[in-house]
């Protein structure tokens, strides 16, 4: 795979290095030869990305270039079944029309006017998703993390100029095996060494608890100075861990929330309001950064202006996709789907060897199977086998594989799935 990938990367950088490094060339000259020279072959597609940008993930080899619906093609022509659906962003399946209509529109409309002045489309979508969700107003930002920072912010102003918390004392708790995004407030909390090593120091006021335990969580708040419990209902990223019916879940739904888990948002399943919540990934179906908290006005009305805010975070472009994207939700009622084919899914995987995947688990169509490792096989080379028969998961902690894909899946095709799941664990 390395000489493989030297080999690529040696044919394809001249072709770059002339485009990159000739200054008198016109950008736009130099950027249509990247573009527009002969298709590149996988490896080409590997090579580039290794030489030109960070390495800061390790993607599954298979270089895509197209998506509908469920599936996704790879450059060369191969169709996957998408079982990652970009971390549960792309739940309304991959370009969706109804959304795609909505970004042309308002893209040859009015894209971005900054908050410094009203536009006619964000009041429209506020008042949707607040009246969907039923809160009294909602924050609008881009990224799932900055949902998770909003959130954050407005926890410890509500406890600085509402409950009283002694000025910078306030403190938030989470739970261990968090995972909310990257920035130095979200790796202030983590537990996972790979987020957190040689990034101090640390954000200061976050306190942390196990997850799915309920006298910890009674203790920690027994301290007067805190602002806050932040927690996901299912730990996506730490492999779909789910915790006891009755632990009162609160805010982060920006893996598990719209229609994911089987429910509009995953505290849906046990009747909990939390106080705030934060969602991204779905709201945009894939195709924009859209991220939103959602709260009452005791808590909200306490941020004035100019206290916080983005320059992107609700602009009128992403209004006008968010909106398509929760009324697809609605419309073809997501959450009931994935409920039912969630249940499918893990009975048909439950039919696997117990001594292979000992553990089957999940709600809706949020799913992981634990893989036994042997010297034959670990998840990774499980991955690898399932995008050689045309089905795409990623690992996660060694010997996990989430299963999650677009919940637009009907019966045939996860049965379709449970099979080749099933032939490719068997085929070692
Ligand atoms: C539960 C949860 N919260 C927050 C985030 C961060 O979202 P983003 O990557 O859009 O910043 C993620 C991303 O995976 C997530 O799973």
């Amino acid at each position: 795979m390395i000489s493989k990938l030297s080999h690529s990367l040696r044919s394809v950088a001249p072709a770059l290095t002339r485009a990159v490094h000739s200054g008198t060339r016109p950008a736009s000259t130099a950027a249509s030869k990247l573009k527009m020279d002969q298709p590149l072959t996988a490896e080409e597609v590997y090579a580039r990305e290794e030489k030109y940008g960070a390495h800061n993930y390790h993607p599954l080899p298979v270089a895509l270039e197209k998506g509908k619906g469920l599936y996704v093609w790879d450059v060369e022509g191969n169709r996957y079944y998408d079982f990652l659906s970009a971390y549960s962003a792309v739940n309304q399946g991959h370009c969706h029309p109804k959304i795609i209509a909505a970004l042309n529109a308002q893209a040859s409309r009015l894209t971005l006017t900054s908050r410094a002045f009203y536009n006619d489309i964000l009041g429209a979508y506020e008042q949707y998703i607040t009246t969907l969700f039923g809160y009294d107003k909602v924050l609008p930002m881009n990224t799932g993390v900055e949902g998770g920072e909003t959130a954050c912010k407005l926890a410890r102003k509500w406890a600085y100029t509402v409950k009283g918390v002694p000025k910078n004392q306030a403190k938030i708790i989470f739970a261990n095996g968090n995972f909310w995004g990257r920035t130095m407030a979200a790796i202030s909390s983590s537990t996972d060494p790979s987020s957190y090593e040689d990034f101090g120091p640390f954000m200061p006021g976050f306190g942390l608890i196990p997850y799915n335990d309920i006298p910890a969580l009674e203790k920690a708040l027994q301290d007067p100075n805190v602002a806050a419990f932040m927690v996901e209902p299912i730990q996506g990223e730490a492999g779909v861990v789910i915790p006891d019916p009755g632990i009162p879940h609160h805010s982060d739904e920006v893996q598990t929330g719209l229609a994911r888990t089987g429910r509009r948002l995953a505290v849906d399943h046990e009747e909990v309001r939390p106080d705030i919540v934060i969602l991204g990934k779905a709201l945009s179906g894939g195709v924009y950064p859209v991220s939103a908290v959602l709260c009452d006005d005791e808590v909200m009305l306490t941020i004035k202006p100019g206290e916080h805010g983005s320059t992107y975070g609700g602009n009128p472009l992403a209004c006008g996709v968010a909106m398509a994207a929760l009324e697809v939700l609605e419309e073809e009622k997501l959450a009931e789907n994935a409920e039912k084919m969630g249940q499918l899914l893990r009975s048909e995987l439950s039919k696997l060897p117990k001594e292979i995947v000992p553990i089957v688990r999940g709600k809706g169509l949020l799913n992981a199977i634990v893989i036994k490792e042997t010297k034959d096989y670990d998840a990774w080379r499980v991955c690898m086998r399932l995008r050689d028969n045309g089905l795409l998961a990623k690992p996660t902690h060694g010997d996990i594989i989430r299963l999650a894909p677009p919940l637009i899946i009907k019966d045939h095709e996860v049965r379709e799935c449970a099979d080749i799941i099933q032939r490719t664990i068997m085929s070692f």
